[in-house]
């Protein structure tokens, strides 16, 4: 149930049994050789939509200009600073409550978008504001390490291009086909959340813009298992709100 593509006095009707909305959050941003720009933004919103509807929750249109400032030395990336990112959330949330939302629920693509979501939702204590990234369920994260294990990693992951995939299309592995550099865990514990470096020592640390991730890895079947299985971890943890 998308909410841009609903009448107001649709909003009107929902709002009279219902004060709740999900809105996706993700980025535009490389995800390696043969990942989309949009990989965060595709798949909270792909997520956030299908939960809607089995549901009944209206969705807010996808946040996909969001900080990552670490991946600027890739062409295509479009990052915006942290705390235009914080006003935006703000205004966003304060216009929903304006029409009497109360219950906001931003299902997260991009790690990055972590703290920043987490500051702004203490600005609004009245709120009931929950923030998950769809990776972090625990039904999807058994999934990631089942198929995927450590090549999962930690950017352009096999478990997001296999999304990409169901939804959009399958592009050639290209300079992917090849392993990328293994990461260790204190590395993997360090840099949680996109605490990268300046851009250009990062483009320099991952030449080819995967992190860890082996995402020649990605198919299509396992998009599919991870579509449902965060569709139905984030519709429980909407409905437990
Ligand atoms: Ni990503």
């Amino acid at each position: 149930m998308r909410i841009d593509l609903a009448t107001w006095q649709e909003v009107d009707a929902y709002l009279k049994k219902s004060d709740g909305i999900i809105i996706p959050v993700g980025s535009t941003e490389q995800h390696g050789p043969m990942g989309l720009i949009g990989t965060d933004a595709l798949c909270a919103e792909k997520i956030a939509n299908a939960t809607g509807e089995k549901i009944g929750v209206y969705v807010a249109p996808t946040l996909a200009y969001t900080p990552a400032p670490f991946n600027m030395s890739f062409p295509g990336t479009i990052s915006i600073s942290v705390s235009l990112f914080q006003s935006l959330v703000t205004e966003i949330i304060s216009s929903l409550i304006h029409h009497g939302f109360k219950r906001i629920y931003f299902i997260n693509g991009h790690g990055a978008n972590l703290e920043p979501l987490r500051h702004v939702s203490t600005t609004f204590p009245d709120i009931n504001i929950r923030i998950r990234s769809w990776v972090d369920f625990e039904s999807v994260n058994s999934l990631r390490q089942n198929n995927f294990g450590d090549w999962e990693g930690m950017h352009a992951t096999p478990s997001e291009i296999s999304i990409t995939q169901v939804t959009h299309k399958v592009l050639p592995p290209g300079d992917a086909v090849k392993p990328p550099k293994k990461l260790s865990a204190s590395f993997i514990k360090k840099h949680a959340g996109d605490r990268h470096g300046p851009p250009d020592q990062h483009r320099k640390q991952f030449p080819d813009g995967r992190v860890g991730s082996h995402s020649a890895l990605a198919n299509s079947k396992v998009g599919q298992q991870l579509i449902n299985t965060a569709v139905n971890a984030l519709s429980e943890d909407y409905l437990a709100m």
